[in-house]
């Protein structure tokens, strides 16, 4: 029995779930396979409604017992976190931060494969040309919270941001890396370490020097290495070239919007924070997108390949084939539904949010 907790969230986050759990019917249907979920009311709504402040610090917005709880699943379907009244940064470290570091998810898996049918920035670039696979470290780096503000507001302020690295940390990404490169049997068959080792001469030296020795581990996988801003060139210019990246956390957030972009937007982009060893969490990228809450216009097909990540990850850690089929029959059935939508913008995709769901479960179904 597969146990899913979801976690809706803020804005238009419960309306994309809701089509994600609707394929997640078809395709237990279609495969046979048997799932339970339970939903979690965690988001900006209620940590209002609790007195939630930023100068209230004992206001948690996830509480200890939940995270138990949530602990106890097979994976998490999250929709989105983000609530206008809300300041930036408490939500997103209360829930999502704080649930990739204790629950140590520690690789954010974040494909960047253009889907038929979907428009790209990027001109004469088509599906095979946009597929490839980004690991990014996701519980170390910048976003430990390592670091302080020593004589705050005056002249003299000194602020500091440490960047943590720890061979284990860095190790077991690179790793998963590789392992993900041979299961991706792409005929490239390569693994690129993103980074930045003319500047970062002590965390990139780590870094490089880890990636060279795992990759030893991986003769049959060709080793590759580009400097962050040279990776973000060729991002635009000839993402025919990668086929796996590994890179640290804020590298990875930041050249995955970059990713996203060039697949067709955030409607499309889905990420998995993996744990493959415990439970992991998938979304979709983009946002709660506040202004489009209710209207039923929102893009749900980055949900969608969310869950379709969510079986196919669940499975491949759980030994589990059914569900692995799973995932790979949602993907396809995307891949079918794509050609149909005339655009992946929010609004403008010439049907509904549910309309497209309907599709994708349907298409599922008649696979
Ligand atoms: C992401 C987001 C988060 C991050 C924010 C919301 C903390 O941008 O998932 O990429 O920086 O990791
Ligand atoms: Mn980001």
């Amino acid at each position: 029995m597969l146990r899913i907790a979801v976690i809706g969230g803020d804005g238009t986050g419960p309306e994309v779930v809701a089509e994600g759990l609707k394929v997640l019917k078809a395709v237990a249907g279609k495969v046979g396979f048997e799932y339970q979920t339970k939903s979690f009311d965690i988001n900006g709504e209620r940590y209002l409604a609790a007195g939630g402040d930023p100068s209230r610090a004992t206001i948690p917005v996830i509480h200890d017992a939940e995270i138990a709880e949530l602990g106890t699943f097979d994976a998490i379907y999250l929709g989105a976190v983000g609530h206008p009244k809300v300041a930036p940064g408490i939500l997103e470290k209360g829930l999502l931060l704080n649930l990739r570091f204790t629950l140590d998810q520690y690789v954010n898996l974040r494909p960047v494969k253009l889907y038929p049918g979907v428009w790209t920035p990027l001109k004469d670039k088509t599906p095979e040309d946009i597929d490839l696979v980004v690991v990014r470290e996701n519980t170390e780096g910048l976003y430990t919270g390592m670091g302080g503000i020593q004589y705050k507001g005056t002249g003299d302020e000194v602020a500091t941001q440490i960047m943590c690295n720890t061979r284990m940390g860095v190790e077991r990404a690179i790793r998963y890396a590789f392992e993900m490169c041979r299961r991706r049997k792409n005929p490239k068959k390569m693994v690129t370490l993103v980074g930045k080792t003319n500047v970062l001469t002590y965390a990139h030296d780590l870094w490089y020097r880890a990636f060279m020795e795992v990759g030893e581990e991986y003769s049959d996988i060709k080793k590759d290495y580009n400097h962050v801003d040279a990776c973000c060139m060729w991002f635009v210019k000839n993402p025919e070239y990668y086929d796996v990246i590994v890179t640290c956390n804020m590298f990875g957030d930041i050249i995955t919007d970059l990713g996203a972009m060039i697949q067709g937007g955030m409607g499309v982009a889905a990420g998995g924070n993996i744990n493959p060893r415990g439970v992991s969490m998938f979304e979709p990228i983009g946002g709660s997108a506040p202004k489009y809450t209710g209207k039923g216009v929102i893009n749900p097909i980055a949900a969608i390949a969310a869950m379709a990540m969510l079986l196919r990850e669940t499975g491949t850690n759980k030994a589990d084939a059914s569900l692995v089929q799973a995932g790979d029959k949602v993907e396809s059935a995307i891949m079918a539904v794509t050609p149909k939508l005339k655009s992946m913008s929010a609004g403008k995709m010439g049907c509904g949010t549910a309309e497209v769901g309907d599709m994708v479960a349907q298409a599922v179904s008649a696979s």
